[in-house]
C-alpha cells in the first residue's frame, strides 16, 4: 500500500487492534495504510464487528483479546476498549511483551492507573497513551509559544472541550464527561503550563438524562502557582457544527497564546442549513485518514521500530489522571480537593 516515504526499507511493524468501535475501527484503517505497518490481526467481542474490519484491512479477525496476546508474530497493539476496560488488555499486553499504543485516558481512576503503570515498569514494556492534542498542529504550537523564554511564567489559563448530547447518551455510563473529554485538556494544561495541576474547585449539572454529567466547571491551581479553569459540556444540541467546540488560552508575564478550534475552515450550505466537517482530528482525505490520529499511529510505528522514546512520556499520561479524580470528587462533594500523587 502507498504509505509515508522513505520507510520501505526498514521490516514492518507488525500490529494488532483491540476493540474496534468508533475509534478502533479508525487505529485499523490507519495501520492498514502505513507503509512501515503491516496490520496482523483485530479483535472485538463483537464477531460481526470484527469480520467487518478484517474484511475492509485484509487482517485476521478475532473474538479473544487473549489469543491476539498470545501471537508472537504481534509486536505492538492499539487498546480501544471502552475507558473502563484498559486495565487488563493493557496489563496483558504488557506481560505479553508488546508495544502498547493505549488509547486516552491510561485509565479511569488513579489506582487502576498506578496498577498499569507497575505492570509497565515490572515488564519493561514500552508504551504510548493516546494523547492526540500532542499532534494537533494548534496545541503544539501553543506549546511551543509558552516557553518560558517566550511566555514568561504563566499567570492564569483556560481550557474549554463542549460536545454534543447524542455523544454522551451513546456512551452512558460506560464513560465520563472527565474521561472522553476532559482528559485531553488536563494533559494539555499541565502540558502547556510546563506545571502540574495541584488543587481543583468543580461544580457538573446533570438534568439531560443521558446517563453522563451535562456540564462540569471548575477552577484549578497549578504547582508553578498559575490559576486555570475549565469548561466541559456534553450538553450542546446534535445541530452544532462539527459536534463539538474546544478552545485553549495561556496567559505569561511576557505574551500570550490561544487557539480555537470551533472553526475547521469549511462548510456545506444547504437550504436546510449550513454544515462544517473534521480538517485537523482524523479526515478522510483521497481514500485516506489523515490528521492528527494519523500522525500520532505514525510517531507511534516509527518511534516502536527505530527503539526511540515517544514524544510523550507516559508518566506524563499518568499525571492527568489524579486530576480527575480530584474534579470528579470535587463535583460530587462541592468541595475544592487537593489532586494526591
Ligand atoms: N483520542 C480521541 O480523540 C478519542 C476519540 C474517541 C475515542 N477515544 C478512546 O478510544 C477508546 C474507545 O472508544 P470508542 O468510542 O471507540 O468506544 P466504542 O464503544 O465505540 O468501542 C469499543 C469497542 O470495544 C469492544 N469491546 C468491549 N469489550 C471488549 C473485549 N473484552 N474484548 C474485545 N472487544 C471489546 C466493543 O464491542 C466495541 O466495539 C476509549 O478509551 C476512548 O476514550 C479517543
Amino acid at each position: 500500500m502507498a504509505g509515508r516515504g522513505g520507510q520501505q526499507d526498514m521490516k514492518q511493524l507488525r500490529v494488532g487492534v483491540i476493540g474496534l468501535g468508533y475509534f478502533g475501527t479508525r487505529h485499523a484503517r490507519i495501520y492498514a495504510q502505513h507503509a512501515a505497518a503491516e496490520l496482523v490481526a483485530v479483535c472485538d467481542r463483537n464477531a460481526d464487528a470484527a469480520s467487518a474490519v478484517a474484511k475492509a484491512t485484509g487482517a485476521e479477525s478475532c473474538t479473544d483479546m487473549t489469543a491476539l496476546l498470545a501471537r508472537p508474530d504481534i509486536e505492538a497493539v492499539s487498546i480501544c476498549l471502552p475507558d473502563r476496560l484498559h486495565e487488563e488488555a493493557a496489563i496483558a499486553a504488557a506481560r505479553a511483551g508488546k508495544a502498547i499504543l493505549l488509547e486516552k485516558p491510561m485509565a479511569h481512576d488513579a489506582p487502576t492507573a498506578r496498577r498499569i503503570a507497575a505492570a509497565i515498569e515490572e515488564c519493561g514494556a514500552r508504551l504510548m497513551v493516546g494523547h492526540i492534542l500532542r499532534f494537533d498542529p494548534r496545541y503544539v504550537q501553543v506549546y511551543e509559544a509558552a516557553a518560558p523564554e517566550r511566555l514568561g511564567q504563566p499567570i492564569h489559563l483556560r481550557a474549554k472541550r463542549n460536545g454534543i448530547r447524542s455523544t454522551a447518551r451513546r456512551l452512558g455510563p460506560a464513560s465520563s464527561i472527565l474521561f472522553y473529554m476532559g482528559v485531553h485538556d488536563v494533559d494539555a494544561m499541565q502540558w502547556i503550563a510546563r506545571s502540574r495541576i495541584s488543587r481543583v474547585y468543580a461544580q457538573k449539572r446533570e438534568v439531560l438524562g443521558t446517563g453522563n454529567e451535562d456540564a462540569l466547571y471548575a477552577v484549578v491551581n497549578f504547582e508553578n502557582g498559575a490559576i486555570g479553569s475549565i469548561d466541559y459540556s456534553w450538553a450542546w444540541p446534535d445541530g452544532l457544527m462539527n459536534g463539538y467546540r474546544a478552545a485553549l488560552e495561556i496567559v505569561g508575564t511576557r505574551a500570550a497564546a490561544y487557539l480555537d478550534c470551533t472553526d475547521q475552515g469549511f462548510y456545506t450550505v444547504l437550504d436546510s442549513g449550513t454544515t462544517g466537517g473534521d480538517t485537523h482530528l482524523w479526515p478522510e482525505i483521497n481514500g485516506r485518514i489523515t490528521g492528527d490520529l494519523a500522525d500520532e499511529l505514525d510517531h507511534f510505528v516509527t518511534a516502536t521500530r527505530a527503539g526511540t522514546p515517544y514524544l510523550q512520556p507516559w508518566r506524563e499520561a499518568f499525571d492527568a489522571i489524579p486530576v480527575l479524580d480530584a474534579l470528579a470528587l470535587s463535583a460530587r462533594t462541592g468541595q475544592p480537593v487537593e489532586v494526591e500523587r
